[in-house]
């Protein structure tokens, strides 16, 4: 069964509720945050919340409002985010901090995350799990954030340190996604922990995706700004194994996109290839999803939307 309409229908209605959660207050923040939240993001994690939510047998209803909460917290993150990797555009537009200033972007991310509380505290059979996991992905976040920004100063960061890195700043919150889908319909301890854990191997595939797409695609169809990884020293999935097996011309093409950076890309792009590695890293996302279907198969619920999700995220765009 091809679920893309119902896509496009949850997006709609969900940016449809993102509109209506701050409209008024200072304008200093009321504009920010209205420009953020009408940006053009994929939806993905409310999606994942609605999803699981209806393989529980639940309602879409029960799970709006922790759908919506999750999708408001992400925003606040990438706010942020753009500010610590200095990027100029998100979502086709300039970020805040371009288009306003540093202390607009920081205030309208914290009053983001306040709205995303309260709009957790609306859930139609709202509870302290919900709240407890909702605080504890927003924690995971903070910490992979910090270690993403250490690591930009480390050459000796292993395999295992990136992806508890990845696993903390996405795989979490989009495990997140659908925890808080599951608990808002009532499943179980055990069962919310299985698909927790689905979203966070999803979660860690989006990642490893993000960190290919960010080489291989390009700004226009990404609508994001993808100079920083290369340019502030991300250790990236291809970048860890690069450093591994090719440092001397890694550091060469790194040097050169510090200078010229559409060349020293272009180099990047022709070293990961060749060596490899971005044939490695394609076999990762794959098998990393793989390892998250898996997890479906141990619950008792209608697996089929779910599958369909994890499908969507390996077809993302370049
Ligand atoms: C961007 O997430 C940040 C990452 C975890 C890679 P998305 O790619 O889901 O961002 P939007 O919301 O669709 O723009
Ligand atoms: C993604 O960070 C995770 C968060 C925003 C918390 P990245 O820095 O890798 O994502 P993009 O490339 O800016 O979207
Ligand atoms: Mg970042
Ligand atoms: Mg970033």
């Amino acid at each position: 069964m091809v679920f893309d309409k119902l896509i496009t229908t949850y997006r709609d209605e969900i940016n449809s509720q993102l509109l209506s959660v701050y409209n008024s207050g200072p304008i200093s923040l009321v504009e920010p945050i209205n420009y953020v939240l009408s940006g053009k993001g994929k939806r993905v994690r409310p999606i994942l919340t609605l999803f699981t939510a209806e393989s529980f047998g639940g309602t879409k209803s029960e799970s709006m409002s922790a759908a919506v909460a999750v999708e408001i917290l992400h925003n606040f993150t990438l706010v942020h985010d753009d500010i610590m990797d200095e990027d100029h555009i998100r979502h086709g537009k300039p970020t805040v901090h371009h288009k306003w200033d540093v202390g607009t972007a920081i205030l309208s991310g914290d009053a983001m995350l306040s709205l995303a509380l309260k709009m957790i505290q609306k859930s139609p059979q709202f509870n302290e799990k919900l709240m407890t996991s909702f605080i504890d992905g927003l924690q995971a976040v903070c910490e992979g954030q910090a270690y993403d920004k250490e690591f930009e100063s480390r050459e000796d960061v292993s395999l295992d340190e990136y992806i508890n890195m990845i696993d903390l700043k996405t795989g979490y919150l989009i495990g997140l996604s659908a925890e808080l889908g599951a608990i808002s319909v009532g499943a179980n301890d055990e069962d919310v922990v299985k698909v927790r854990n689905y979203g966070r191997l999803i979660g860690r595939a989006f990642q490893i995706q993000d960190d290919l797409l960010e080489i291989y695609s390009d700004s226009m169809n990404m609508g994001k700004s993808l100079e920083s990884d290369l340019l502030l020293g991300k250790k990236t999935y291809l970048m860890i194994q690069a450093k591994e097996s090719v440092p001397s011309q890694l550091n060469s093409a790194l040097e050169l996109a510090q200078s010229d950076f559409t060349l020293g890309l272009e180099k990047v792009r022709t070293l990961l290839i060749d060596s490899g590695i971005r044939q490695k890293a394609e076999g990762k996302i794959k098998s990393v999803i793989k390892e998250a279907d898996l997890l479906l198969n141990e619950l008792n619920i209608e697996t089929e939307k779910l599958s369909f999700f994890s499908n969507l995220i390996t077809i993302r765009g370049n």
